[in-house]
């Protein structure tokens, strides 16, 4: 069995920042609410079509092959996380292979575990690359929430937003991906969901109630999110026999900065040791962890190549929660 690592990360975010102010022109809330409730102040908003799920993770793979000096013919797979693909066919991993130009790249397909998407998809390239037959993969989580946002709901539009980030999988000389755990319940499909799909054919008329949008039913959502991801993170550090003081960062989903703050606390971790970046960014599903992770290597918080020890850990709709120990 091969070894994989993270050899690179990246992210790309839309141009256009959003206020709370400006949403409150929209909707009837504050920015006080937004912020108190949440932790945001102002995401980004995608405004063109480039700004499209394949168009940001394009971006991302560009700013990976710049870092790592990998070409794009040397990618063996492309695996994209989204809840928001520009079409349903072909995969948005497809429309990126294209557009990057990573001919040789056999399997491009993507994942969909909402916003737990990531820690999905980083276990999907790991055993790729584990089973031999893959060297270099790309994982990437694109997301563009806000055409899946009804804008007038004010319970999710000041929540919900665009963005990228991921990272280069290359196989490694240590083991780095240490454990994961993951669990999904698909019986609360009815506290997050969105964007259905109805038979319809000549035979069969589709009902009139079409559910384009996400819907959440935010408190029953928060309870689950801090429940499971501590659940999670406490079978992941039993399973890798260590202890949550091995850890240098836990880094999770960026959804609300009270499920963070009482995640840590129902640990026993500092709350300095979980990074937060919602508070500019916004919830962006599947995209938060890596646009977190590539944020922490330009701060210097994280480094390749030096065994320190991440815990990654998403949540969100199945209901999905899954996590990963990584030596950096
Ligand atoms: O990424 C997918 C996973 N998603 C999440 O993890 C989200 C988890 N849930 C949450 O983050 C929080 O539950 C929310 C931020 C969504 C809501 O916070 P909350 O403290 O649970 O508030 P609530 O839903 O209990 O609502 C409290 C009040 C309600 O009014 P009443 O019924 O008490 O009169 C809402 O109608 O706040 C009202 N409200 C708002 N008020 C101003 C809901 N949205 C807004 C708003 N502005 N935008």
């Amino acid at each position: 069995m091969k070894n994989a690592k993270i050899a690179a990360f990246a992210s790309h975010s839309p141009e256009k920042v959003v206020s709370n102010e400006e949403l409150s022109r929209l909707v009837d809330t504050t920015d006080e609410w937004i912020q108190t409730r949440s932790g945001i102040r102002s995401r980004r908003i995608s405004s063109s079509e480039s700004e499209n799920s394949s168009g940001l993770a394009t971006q991302v793979a560009l700013a990976l092959f710049e870092k790592s000096g990998v070409k794009p013919e040397e990618i063996d797979a492309i695996v994209v996380t989204t809840v928001t693909p520009d079409m349903n066919t072909p995969s948005t991993a497809a429309l990126v292979q294209r557009n990057i130009g990573a001919v040789n790249a056999g399997m491009c397909f993507d994942v969909n575990a909402a916003c737990a998407g990531f820690v999905y998809g980083m276990s999907v390239g790991e055993k790729l690359i584990s089973s031999g037959k893959h060297k270099k993969v790309l994982v990437l989580s694109a997301e563009v929430l806000s055409k899946a946002t009804d804008w007038l709901d004010r319970s999710t539009c000041v929540l919900l937003a665009d963005g990228a980030g991921g990272v280069l999988l290359t196989e490694g000389d240590e083991k780095s991906f240490l454990a994961e755990d993951f669990k999904s319940d698909g019986n609360k499909i009815d506290i997050l969901h969105g964007g259905n799909f109805h038979v319809s054919n000549p035979w069969c008329e589709a009902p009139q109630d079409f559910k384009l949008y996400i819907r959440m039913k935010g408190r029953e959502v928060f309870d689950f999110a801090l429940k499971e991801m501590t659940k999670s993170i406490n079978r992941l550090i039993e399973e890798a026999k260590a202890s949550v003081n091995d850890v240098k960062y836990f880094v999770v989903h960026q959804a609300n900065a009270r499920i963070i703050q009482a995640a840590a606390k129902k640990l026993g971790v500092a709350q300095d040791r979980f990074y937060v970046n919602m508070h500019e960014y916004g919830n962006t599903s599947s995209a938060s962890i890596p646009i977190a992770l590539s944020d922490m290597i330009k701060k210097g918080l994280i480094k390749s190549e030096t065994g320190d020890k991440i815990v990654i850990s998403g949540f969100g709709a199945g209901m999905t929660v899954g996590s990963m120990l990584i030596a950096l």
